[in-house]
């Protein structure tokens, strides 16, 4: 099947398409990625989506608006891939995340992406599966992270351990224990014992420096140069490493709502108290990025990995990269494209693949990472009517 996986994550930096050939029944799947482009989101949309993440007051049409907007550049993104629309089978779009709240003992989790499928489904006329986090949460899970069983069907080894790091907006992990995948075995059972959750911050706090220190010059610290000519200050990582989100045991997920502009500004007058360069504040923030990775391997998993695949915009900062390596010395931390899996497009790819499972009816949320009471179909799926 050709499908399409459609993802946007915290960084709202663009919409990443991904035309994917899935095959395979059950677990027993393969994925190749045929095409990707990352779609910007206009500077308005992007500003209109930061400023509700930083709790901006905003009326019930503005959001309709908002939602219509990102709607059509999701499917702005799919002509971006100039491909035939007739030849494509199924697209998997995750939509953009506009508040996530984790559940707690009193109440059940809530989340809101926004581009809703039904749009998308009717202006392509490509059967859309959306809205993949609602059900996990219905069932008392966090709704995230949701990558972890496609990791486990597309990188487990059968002879060694394995983590899978995505370093997006937010940061998130998937242990993989090794795991024989028979790709010939149609009826192969989900994997078993994959664990995983947000680790924390991964670009947004560099994000937001390098915006304000640049004045809206630059938004990221492109393969973290700038950061790469200042120290680390490690008084100020572990004082940030005391957030109770770090010791919290998963399952557990986290967004802007815990690691937005309000935490950074904070971080942000800590290095002023402590008279820090713009150099030595942004490598403060790098290292801590890499701190909290460190510490949550340390914390909750059952041994450090021999190997850790870096995945998402994260892996293009060589200084993060350096400082993980640094700290994680017994494992080989490696981009997932010298996996051959696009570290790019890897959440993308698999949207598609959950899109795929929805589509042939196969369970796709791994109660042993989100903490769901049981297994359950993931997404809505909106079959556009012919026009007549
Ligand atoms: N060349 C690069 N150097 C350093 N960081 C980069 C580079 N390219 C992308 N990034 C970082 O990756 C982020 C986007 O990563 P992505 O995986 O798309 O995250 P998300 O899923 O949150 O959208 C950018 O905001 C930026 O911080
Ligand atoms: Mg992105």
């Amino acid at each position: 099947m050709k499908v399409i996986g459609l993802m946007s994550g915290t960084s709202v930096d663009g919409i990443d398409a991904a035309l994917t050939e899935i095959s395979g029944k059950g677990y027993a799947v393969k994925a190749q990625l045929i095409k990707g482009i990352t779609y910007p989101y206009s500077v308005d949309v992007r500003s209109r989506i930061l400023a509700l993440c930083d709790h901006e007051p905003i009326t019930l049409a503005e959001l309709a608006d908002l939602d219509d907007a990102i709607a059509h550049h999701f499917v702005a993104a799919i002509d971006a891939l100039e491909i035939d629309l007739a030849t494509i089978d199924l697209l998997g779009s995750h939509g953009q995340t506009l508040h996530h709240r984790p559940p707690s003992a009193s109440q059940l989790g809530h989340t809101l992406q926004l581009g809703r499928g039904a749009l998308i489904a009717h202006l392509t006329g490509c059967p859309t599966v959306s809205n993949f986090r609602v059900a996990d949460i219905a069932f008392g899970g966090q709704g995230a992270p949701l990558v972890p069983i496609v990791d486990a069907c597309l990188l487990s080894k059968s002879d060694s351990d394995l983590a899978v790091q995505n370093i997006g907006g937010i940061g998130n992990i998937t242990y993989l224990p090794p795991w024989k995948r028979d790709l010939g075995n149609d009826d192969m059972a989900a994997p078993q014992g994959v664990i995983g959750w947000d680790t924390g911050p991964g670009n947004a706090l560099i994000d937001w420096a390098v915006t304000k220190l640049s004045q809206g010059q630059k938004t990221y610290d492109d393969n973290g140069c700038w950061a790469a000519q200042g120290t680390p200050y490690p008084p100020l990582i572990a004082q940030w490493l005391q957030h109770p989100f770090f010791h919290q045991p998963p399952p557990k997920s986290t967004g802007r709502e815990l690691f937005g502009a309000g935490y950074v500004e904070q971080c942000w007058n800590d290095a002023q108290h402590h008279s820090l360069s713009e150099e030595d504040f942004l490598a403060t923030l790098t290292d801590f990025t890499a701190a909290t990775i460190e510490l949550s391997y340390r914390q909750f998993l059952p041994q450090l990995p021999t190997e850790v695949l870096i995945s998402g915009g994260g892996s293009y900062n060589s200084y993060l990269m350096a400082r993980l390596q640094q700290r994680l010395p017994t494992s080989s931390v490696l981009s997932s494209d010298q996996r051959q899996l696009s570290a790019g497009y890897k959440e993308a790819i698999a949207f598609a693949v959950l899109a795929y499972w929805r589509w042939h009816q196969i369970p796709s949320n791994l109660p042993s990472v989100t903490g769901a009471s049981q297994a359950c179909l993931l997404g809505e799926l909106w079959t556009p009517t012919p026009s007549s």
